[in-house]
């Protein structure tokens, strides 16, 4: 399966923002509780984008773990190496395209993470195969993405204002279809935690800012809807007056989080 998907700095920045500020539960809080790590843990985390669960980890062990990070996109590393000098560089950022053969120590990581990008590989049980062999006997893969009944409201909304059907997204068909099965072929164990989280919008703004920055860069993900700018922002205006509608109707949007973290035992 070829799929392109670049992150950018911006849109994954006003994503993580509009879940701090409308969101009721902490997404990392969850990690960090079902995870249940220990100090000295050597941790390598595949997709960091701009390192937020690299941070995350350094700072729940308080600095004792080998943190490494690695992302495909050279302007989201650029941004988690910036961050990295708050704390003396502790993490090693480094470039790392999961679809080819990792060059990193095998037996060698106790956990490998890999949030919100593991469904964008290419080849699933190729790039599975490759954190297996990277695990110490007995390490740990964790990864999340978003489950089937995810945000359906923001489907509800979007099919609303545009009359088309919603294209399959890669991490809630990949997880039941492909995903989970390959990591109980390839691990000892596994097991499924969901995490939930309702952001509500009180106003259609932060929702909007919300729907462009998921839309405008999986834009090739959505292509049975638009193409062009000017079809982007025609359907972003008719999403705005259905978003508006249901706040009119409802007094608020709430469009809840629905988030599965996996964790397979190597
Ligand atoms: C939705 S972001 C998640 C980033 C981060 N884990 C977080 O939760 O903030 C998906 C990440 O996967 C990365 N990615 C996509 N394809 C990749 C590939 N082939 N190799 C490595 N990373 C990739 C993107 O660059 C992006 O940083």
């Amino acid at each position: 399966m070829k799929i392109d998907f670049q992150e950018t700095t911006d849109d994954l920045a006003k994503r993580i923002d509009i879940h701090s500020r409308f969101g009721s539960r902490d997404i990392d809080e969850w990690m960090l509780g079902i995870l249940d790590l220990q100090p000295g843990t050597r941790i390598l985390d595949v997709g960091c984008g701009a390192g937020k669960q690299c941070f995350s980890f350094f700072h729940y062990l308080k600095g004792q773990a080998e943190i490494t990070g690695t992302d495909v996109s050279e302007s989201l590393l650029e941004e988690a190496r910036a961050k990295n000098q708050e704390i003396d560089n502790a993490v090693d950022f480094r470039y790392l395209d999961f679809n080819e053969r990792f060059e990193l120590p095998e037996n060698h990581y106790d956990l490998i993470s890999a949030c919100f990008a593991i469904y964008y590989a290419q080849d699933i049980p190729f790039t599975l195969s490759e954190l297996h062999r990277l695990l110490v006997p007995g390490g740990r893969l964790f990864t999340t993405g978003p489950m089937p009944t995810n945000k359906q409201i923001f489907y509800d909304i979007i099919q609303k204002a545009t009359g088309k059907e919603i294209p399959p997204m890669p991490g809630s068909s990949r997880y039941a279809s492909q995903i989970y099965g390959t990591m109980q072929d390839l691990f000892s164990k596994t097991e499924q935690h969901i995490f939930e989280n309702p952001l509500t919008f009180d106003t259609v703004d932060p929702f909007m800012v919300y729907t462009r920055a998921s839309m405008s860069e999986d834009r090739k993900l959505w292509n049975s809807l638009f193409e062009t700018h000017e079809e982007f922002e025609l359907v972003m205006e008719s999403i705005g007056k259905v978003a508006n509608d249901y706040i009119q109707r409802d007094g608020k949007i709430v469009m809840t989080k629905v988030v599965g973290g996996f964790i397979a035992t190597r």
